[in-house]
């Protein structure tokens, strides 16, 4: 009964998931994740993470099944992240994405990571608003964007990262700060228990000539560079928990008011947080805040789903399967720095764009 049932794949960094999802709706989902094996090398290891989604793949998609109570038989679409991410992660995917839809005899959807994590956001609050301004926070990715309709509108960027993304930024710190890998969580954790006042750290870009949308988070990273050696050349013991919430305020800072900048110059009524970092309990909290005061409505999917997760490209594949979008051919590969210019990253499976 009911619409199209759509697995989704993510395999695009650390994180193995399967999604199912039918009429917008997540039937469930199952995340396998590779991050204790990176932790001793403070970062994503490229082939370690592509072995582990060799390991993962076919139990993450036969436990989603088993969850949602589905045969494979009952999959009528396949989606895949097919980029942007690591090559060799993002090839063990559509490998076996591929092998999912040929042997079910479905379709298959190649999906733009980050248009994943837009959409992920419909699945507890339901379909986007047109337009609403959305910010994606990850660890390889900040920009705000003007999205219309996710799957048959090219997506407008309105700002972009410079040069680091929100994520490294708060995982570069943590390194700095002897926190363990992935900084982010660290840093929210750290920060629980310091003074956000305790050091002065820059707002990079608002000043008045500044672009109002762009970011740039490198400034940031090499001010708490330097405040650590400050310490260190001293002999000091380096106050971790103020570090932590001086860094996570001036984070959310930027990020917040440049987003409510965006939704106020282009009269949008509607914020969408998504990515990894928004799942920050300040960014949420300071978003919430911002937002209530200016009349905007804010919008952050579940802790769960902000991170990498196969029901976000479950989502997106859902989206085009009901749009009509032609399926991709068997044939399709990755592209790992594939720009977010699409939801669907095969041109063929786009449905019409609306001329309006
Ligand atoms: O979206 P995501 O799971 O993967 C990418 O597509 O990059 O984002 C991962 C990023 C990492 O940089 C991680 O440190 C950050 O999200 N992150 C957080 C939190 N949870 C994850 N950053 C700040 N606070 C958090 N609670
Ligand atoms: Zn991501």
């Amino acid at each position: 009964m009911g619409g199209p049932v759509v697995l989704g794949i993510e395999s695009s960094c650390d994180e193995t998931g399967a999604g199912i999802v039918q009429d917008g709706r997540l039937l469930a989902h199952v995340v396998a994740t590779s991050m204790d094996e990176h932790a001793r090398f403070g970062g994503v290891v490229p082939e370690i993470a592509a072995r582990a989604h060799l390991h993962s793949f076919n139990p993450v998609v036969r436990q989603a099944l088993d969850r949602a109570g589905l045969r494979i038989g009952r999959i009528d679409a396949v989606a895949v992240t097919t980029g942007p991410g690591l090559s060799g992660a993002l090839q063990v995917g559509l490998a076996g994405a591929k092998s999912v839809a040929y042997a079910a005899g479905v379709p298959l959807y190649g999906v733009h990571h980050l248009a994943g994590h837009v959409a992920a956001d419909t699945l507890e609050h339901g379909p986007l608003p047109e337009p609403c301004v959305v910010l994606i926070v990850s660890g390889g990715h900040t920009s705000l964007l003007l999205v219309r309709d996710l799957v048959r509108d090219p997506i407008l960027h309105l700002g972009d990262t410079l040069d680091d993304a929100a994520g490294e930024c708060f995982d570069k710190v943590a390194r700095l700060l002897g926190l363990p890998y992935p900084g982010g969580p660290a840093i929210d954790r750290a920060a629980r228990g310091g003074d956000p006042k305790a050091v002065a750290f820059p707002r990079p870009l608002t000043g008045p000539g500044d672009d109002p949308y762009a970011f740039s988070f490198s400034g940031l990273k090499t001010a708490a560079a330097r405040w650590v050696e400050h310490h260190r050349r001293r002999g000091a013991e380096v106050p971790v928990a103020d570090a932590a919430a001086a860094l996570q305020e001036a984070v959310a800072d930027v990020l917040t008011r440049k987003a409510l900048a965006a939704c106020r110059a282009h009269d949008v009524k509607t914020l969408v947080v998504v990515g990894g970092v928004a799942a920050n309990s300040r960014v949420r909290a300071l978003a919430e805040r911002r937002c209530a005061s200016a009349g905007i409505e804010l919008r952050v999917p579940a802790m769960t789903l902000c991170t990498d997760n196969g029901a976000m490209i479950a989502a997106v594949g859902d989206l085009l399967v009901r749009a009509g979008a032609e399926p991709a051919p068997l044939d399709v590969s990755i592209d790992p720095s594939a720009p977010l210019e699409y939801a669907s990253l095969t041109p063929l499976a786009r449905p019409a764009v609306r001329i309006t």
